[in-house]
């Protein structure tokens, strides 16, 4: 594809990576160290090397259970038409009337589609190899993020949230994070690029959410990963065999969407909501994103796509959310994303070669109107701006 790739000064980029390498070392020997002497480590049980989780694919039981269970997955509203249940789709309903051998889903059509040689020779047509490795470092990062978002949304259903309906809303998440996880190893697979461990930034992110107590947790998950994949999904699904991200998007708006339901029915003491204590967890919880981002400049410059638009405009939805929910952060959010702002402009100062100041936390990068407007009924968000430069 013809993207117009932005120009950065090589020794910097090098400088990102080499500092990226010293962290990951020492925070990986360390979580070694105390796993061994039995004083914490890492929590995640979860391989970023091999992308798989510890203990193997599984691919049969994963085809004889989980894939069983989808193809068996019933539903209410077809069974028992006169109940309040609302879970087919309208594709659904409309077939309903016809033979029940001819449904499919359109994620069990799109799967097909990734799979196939024809997919494969599309994908060689549309990106250069440089291009291809560009998206499977950025997409690996989200497959690394949904096996998190797998072992997170356990924990969160069987320990952060009370009440039936919140922990049926909790259940349909952690079954619809492993299709994500699944799913997008196929497609990540389908490009046939060696697939990166995860980046050290992502790491400390994850494992701060998954170690996190009781609403922290919720707020690393379901607001800031959530709100991260979200953005990830509404940029990317524009891209050519990318398309099936925005099944993907729609699922993430859902997970969004869960504090600001919940929260409307169970408030939030004044204690949990702007106790220094928790605001101070969220905050470090939120830290490693800022590098984070910097890491992937190299990879979304290939794409012709400047890493800190997408930054800032994840961080003014996520910011915007989280105090919208209750989540307070230790500086009032207008105040947090000028500061953050201010950060991106200095690290694009430093690694690019035609620097341009921007208003980086007004930045719109979710692309497709289908996408825009469930952002903007989530986050309640007036229609988004163009980048103010
Ligand atoms: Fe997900
Ligand atoms: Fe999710």
């Amino acid at each position: 594809m013809n993207f117009n790739p932005i120009e950065l000064i090589p020794e910097e980029t090098a400088r990102i990576v080499a500092k990226e390498r010293k962290v990951n070392r020492f925070v990986r020997r360390l979580d070694a160290l105390l796993e061994k002497a039995h004083l914490g480590g890492r929590k995640g049980r979860y391989d970023d090397i091999n992308f798989e989780f510890m203990g193997g694919t599984n691919d049969r039981l994963r085809k004889l259970h989980y894939d069983k269970s989808l193809r068996l997955l019933w539903k209410a509203e077809e069974q028992i038409p006169w109940s309040s249940f609302k879970d087919c789709t309208r594709d659904e309903k409309m077939l309903l009337g016809l033979a029940n051998e001819s449904l499919k889903t359109a994620e069990r059509t799109q799967l097909e589609k990734i799979k196939s040689d024809e997919f494969k020779a599309m994908l060689d047509r549309e990106y250069t190899s440089e291009q291809k490795q560009a998206i499977v470092n950025i997409l690996s990062t989200i497959g690394h993020g949904e096996a998190y978002a797998w072992m997170v949304s356990t924990e969160v259903l069987s320990s952060a949230v009370e009440g039936t309906g919140a922990r049926a809303a909790l259940t349909m998440q952690v079954m619809e994070e492993a299709k994500h996880f699944v799913v997008l190893r196929e497609l990540i697979r389908a490009f046939d690029c060696p697939v990166p461990r995860m980046s050290i930034w992502e790491y400390l992110v994850m494992e701060r959410t998954l170690k996190a107590k009781g609403l922290e947790k919720f707020y690393g998950m379901n607001v800031l990963i959530e709100g991260f994949a979200l953005n990830l999904f509404g940029l990317l699904c524009a891209l050519p065999g990318l398309e099936i991200l925005s099944l993907f998007h729609l699922d993430e708006s859902r997970h969004t969407a869960l504090p600001s339901n919940y929260f409307a029915d169970k408030p939030m003491t004044p204690r949990q909501s702007k106790g220094v204590l928790p605001k101070l967890r969220r905050l470090l919880i939120t830290a490693p994103a800022l590098p984070l981002m910097t890491y992937f400049e190299r990879d979304f410059a290939v794409l012709g796509l400047d890493i800190y638009e997408f930054a800032g405009s994840m961080f003014r939805k996520v910011v915007h959310l989280s105090e919208r929910v209750g989540f307070a952060l230790p500086i009032p959010g207008h105040k947090l994303l000028e500061l953050v702002n201010a950060d991106f402009n200095k690290r694009a100062e430093r690694s690019r070669r035609n620097y341009v100041p921007k208003q980086y936390h007004l930045a719109e990068t979710t692309r497709g109107s289908a996408e825009l407007a469930i952002e903007a009924e989530v986050f309640e968000l007036d229609q988004p701006s163009a980048i103010a430069s």
